[in-house]
């Protein structure tokens, strides 16, 4: 029995004052469907001979590297680099930041790359030539020293500018020589030498400049060919190498010589020379060298007089952050003369860096390297010699080009000169492969045998924004952004022409 209310409730008693509390919700009413299934344990009806299990007894085992795991979870990115050298971007796969540090790559063991050399490829305008900057410019914190080896833009000036270095030009009507045979720091006390070492100089020097000399024949053209290079080619000019230095003489200083001297000497052979190179004679001579005379008459009175063929007029602050080589006064003579300007200048360089100290750390950059590879075979072949030497000499080579192809100049295509390009490209154990056409893509994946994944990256993500690129460092993939800093950003700015064309 309720026991009768006692008094109003408070709802009624606010009620007076004008307020209504809300009324109490009705209650909920249960939407759930009913049943339909009985439920079933996880691992079946209890009851003998039924139940689940996901495989039978015994379970095969598998044993493999994580390497084979790989294709079992094809989504799991490369194994990370060390965070060591200059922090250039984002790893996208991994979302880390992104570390390039090839000498320090070479040295880990645990990286699979042998030599610090860089090769990048991509149409123009990918950040190219960026990615170098922005690595150099972290560099220098670790005591690296840059040179530029051919500035074919003038686009890295603001970078030496930044750094309190004024570039060298070079170009027509410009004070500036450069003497591709120069003796360069190995001329130095050369009457205090010991014979050995006088013979090891000599074993430097006189292949740089036979490499020089046979490339810049080699790049003459009789017709569709190339100027051919015979041995006996090789032999004479050495000859005359040696003869004009006061080599053969013993000298105790070598005399420096220069490309219109070389030229001089061949026109106006001596007897020694004649003897030397067992010709008959003075005409035999004259008759048998005529396409190497001719060929270095054009370096003497063609479109580059006057600024590789007398004594070097520059002198180079070796201890300075960075070195440059302006040559863009040098565009309107045409590709072959840069290429040749590039040649010259990559040999003066090697001259230069032949002495370094150990320890001195060095990133020579190639910036538009195809110019000096469309020479011909023997330009090539010079600069391979150079790349085989960065291990010895510590040396980071940045070179940029952008497609294989580029490398067969005019009548060379699908032949030698392509397929050392090809073996360059092997030479070098750091690719990188900004925005390609889909036919350069085909052309790269022939050579360096990437997988369908990196083709459509190349063709399309690399495409989308500069600075994306896929790093092969060795056989391992990156997937990487670069981010510029904005210090480095203005510095790497090359789009002055077209924003004033907008
Ligand atoms: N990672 C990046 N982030 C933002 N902007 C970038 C990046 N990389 C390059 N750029 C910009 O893109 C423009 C083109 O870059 P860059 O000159 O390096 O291209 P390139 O591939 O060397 O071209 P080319 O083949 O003509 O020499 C520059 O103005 C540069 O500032
Ligand atoms: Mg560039």
């Amino acid at each position: 029995m309720s026991r009768p209310r006692s008094g109003r409730s408070t709802a009624e008693l606010l009620a007076d004052f004008g307020h209504e509390l809300p009324a109490a919700p009705a209650a909920s009413i249960s939407t759930r469907d009913p049943r339909l299934f009985a439920t079933v344990p996880a691992g079946g009806p209890r009851r003998p001979g039924r139940g689940w299990s996901a495989a039978s007894v015994p379970v095969s085992q598998w044993r493999m590297t994580s390497d084979q795991a790989a294709c079992l979870w094809p989504m799991i990115a490369t194994p990370a680099l060390p965070p060591t050298g200059a922090q250039l971007g984002i790893d996208e796969l991994s979302g880390g930041c992104f570390y390039a540090d090839p000498l320090g790559w070479v040295l880990d063991e645990a990286v699979p790359v042998t030599n610090p050399n860089v090769m990048s490829y991509g149409k123009p305008g990918g950040g190219k030539s960026a990615d170098p900057k922005a690595f150099i410019t972290a560099m220098f914190d670790f005591g690296y020293k840059a040179l530029i080896l051919g500035d074919v833009k003038d686009e890295y000036e603001p970078l030496c500018r930044s750094q309190g270095v004024e570039p060298f030009r070079v170009g027509p009507g410009l004070p500036a020589r450069l003497n591709p045979l120069d003796l360069g720091p190995l001329g130095d006390g050369w009457a205090s030498l010991s014979r050995e070492e006088i013979g090891r100089r000599a074993a430097l020097l006189f292949p740089r400049w036979l490499g020089l000399l046979r490339s810049l024949v080699a790049s003459q053209h009789v017709g569709d060919q190339r100027v051919p290079f015979s041995p006996t080619d090789a032999r004479v000019l050495e000859t005359v190498l040696k003869q004009l230095t006061g080599y053969s003489n013993g000298q105790h200083t070598l005399q420096v010589t220069t490309i219109p001297a070389v030229w001089d000497a061949l026109n106006n052979p001596t007897n020694d020379l004649i003897v030397e190179c067992r010709y008959e004679s003075v005409r035999q001579f004259l008759d048998e060298t005529r396409l190497v005379r001719d060929a270095l008459a054009q370096l003497c009175t063609g479109a580059l007089a006057g600024m590789f063929d007398d004594y070097t007029t520059i002198s180079v602050d070796w201890t300075a952050p960075i070195q440059s080589l302006s040559l863009s006064r040098l565009e309107a003579l045409g590709d072959e003369a840069t290429g040749i300007a590039l040649a010259c200048v990559s040999s003066w360089g090697r001259g230069m860096r032949e002495v370094k100290e150990s320890g001195d750390l060095r990133i020579n950059i190639r910036d538009e390297v195809w110019k000096q590879m469309r020479l011909g075979l023997a330009a090539v072949q010079n600069l391979d010699a150079d790349l085989r030497l960065s291990r010895r000499d510590g040396e980071v080579n940045w070179m940029i080009g952008h497609k294989p192809g580029d490398s067969a100049g005019a009548g060379n295509t699908g032949t030698a000169a392509r397929a050392i390009a090809s073996e360059l490209l092997a030479l070098a154990d750091i690719k990188i492969l900004h925005g390609q056409e889909a036919r350069v893509a085909d052309e790269l994946q022939a050579l360096i045998g990437f997988s369908p994944l990196v083709h459509d990256l190349i063709t399309g993500w690399a495409t989308q924004r500069p600075g994306r690129a896929v790093w092969c460092v060795g056989p391992r993939l990156y997937k990487v952004q670069t981010v510029l800093h904005p210090i480095v950003k203005a510095l790497a700015f090359t789009n002055q022409a077209l924003e004033g064309a907008a």
